[in-house]
């Protein structure tokens, strides 16, 4: 029988300098969709898969996450007596058991496959999951527990895919496909941040893995890759040489990258829309901007 995946690595060093000014001060992570941080939408996507123990990799300044999925006793003890009961289930959300929530730090910005690097020792020696809470997706059914079930059938490790135009590829983790089966391809090949014309397919990495514990063996292994930093992308590529099992996962869903403003902004919308307080307002409001915009033109 395999491992159940029940870790969880979630990548938070990075200093969002994409969003500056706001995050001189608030860590990219609390940043909202709506009226919930992007981390909160990561983190329900991790207990949806069964993920039992959160392993955050952290850097300076990145305390306000620490106090988000900390208790708040003032702050629940005045709700609790101003009878907002509802506000006081929505904070539950937030809460940890205690001890399920781990925080690592990267000393030193040297890329995403470091940052998954320095949480090895409380992995160990089981298949771990790990989320950049940049990508966010919409799905039915959490894109997670989609590839836990998957995974459940191939083993190995496996990466969430999709498929992006051939001129955005170079700014992606790109499959080079062996096998494709459909919902999951057989890889033989990854190459991160491929030169434009030079990506072995239009299938690129989108950020949900489940890895074997041996893919951090691999580290002693590789060089610095793309961007002089060291690459996820190409330990996992390093299984693959090793005669080991990499699967890409099509998962079922609309995925938002968060890390850009123009991603931010289409997700705000979208979560948005699928409120049913929110809708009919923001759609009306949406219509009427259109019109404007079409009549200015
Ligand atoms: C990271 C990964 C890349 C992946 C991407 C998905 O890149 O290194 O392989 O395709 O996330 O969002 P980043 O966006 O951090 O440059």
């Amino acid at each position: 029988m395999k491992t159940k995946v029940t870790k969880a690595i979630f990548p938070v060093a990075g200093l969002g300098t994409r969003f500056l000014p706001a995050t001189k001060s608030v860590p990219k992570e609390i940043m909202t969709l709506v009226d919930r941080p992007l981390i909160q939408y990561a983190i329900d996507e991790a207990r949806a898969a069964g993920i039992k123990e959160f392993i955050f990799v952290t850097s300076r300044g990145k305390g306000a996450l620490e106090d988000y999925f900390d208790h708040a006793p003032d702050l629940e003890a005045s709700l609790r007596k101003s009878g907002k009961t509802d506000l006081l289930e929505t904070l539950k959300e937030t809460n940890m058991d205690s001890g399920a929530i781990a925080y690592i730090r990267q000393h030193k910005a040297l890329g995403l496959g470091h940052a998954v690097w320095c949480a090895r020792r409380l992995i160990a020696n089981e298949p771990f999951a790990v989320i950049l809470p940049d990508d966010v997706i919409a799905a039915e059914k959490p894109c997670l527990q989609q590839m836990v079930e998957a995974y459940e059938e191939t083993g190995g490790s496996m990466v969430a895919a999709m498929e992006v135009a051939p001129d955005k590829a170079s700014s992606y983790g790109v499959l080079d496909v062996a096998q494709d089966k459909g919902n999951t391809v057989s890889v033989r090949g990854m190459v991160e941040k491929p030169a434009p014309g030079t990506a072995p397919s239009n299938l690129a990495v989108i950020g949900r893995y489940i890895l074997s514990p041996k893919v951090l063996n691999n580290f002693n292994k590789i060089e610095k890759g793309a961007g002089g930093e060291l690459q996820l992308t190409d330990a996992i590529a390093e299984e693959i040489n090793q005669g080991r099992d990499v699967h890409g996962f099509r998962f079922s869903g609309q995925r938002f990258d968060c890390g850009s403003k123009a991603g931010f902004l289409q997700a705000t919308v979208a979560f948005a829309l699928a409120r049913p307080e929110l809708r009919d307002e923001l759609h009306d409001y949406m219509t009427q901007m259109v019109s404007m915009q079409n009549a200015a033109q």
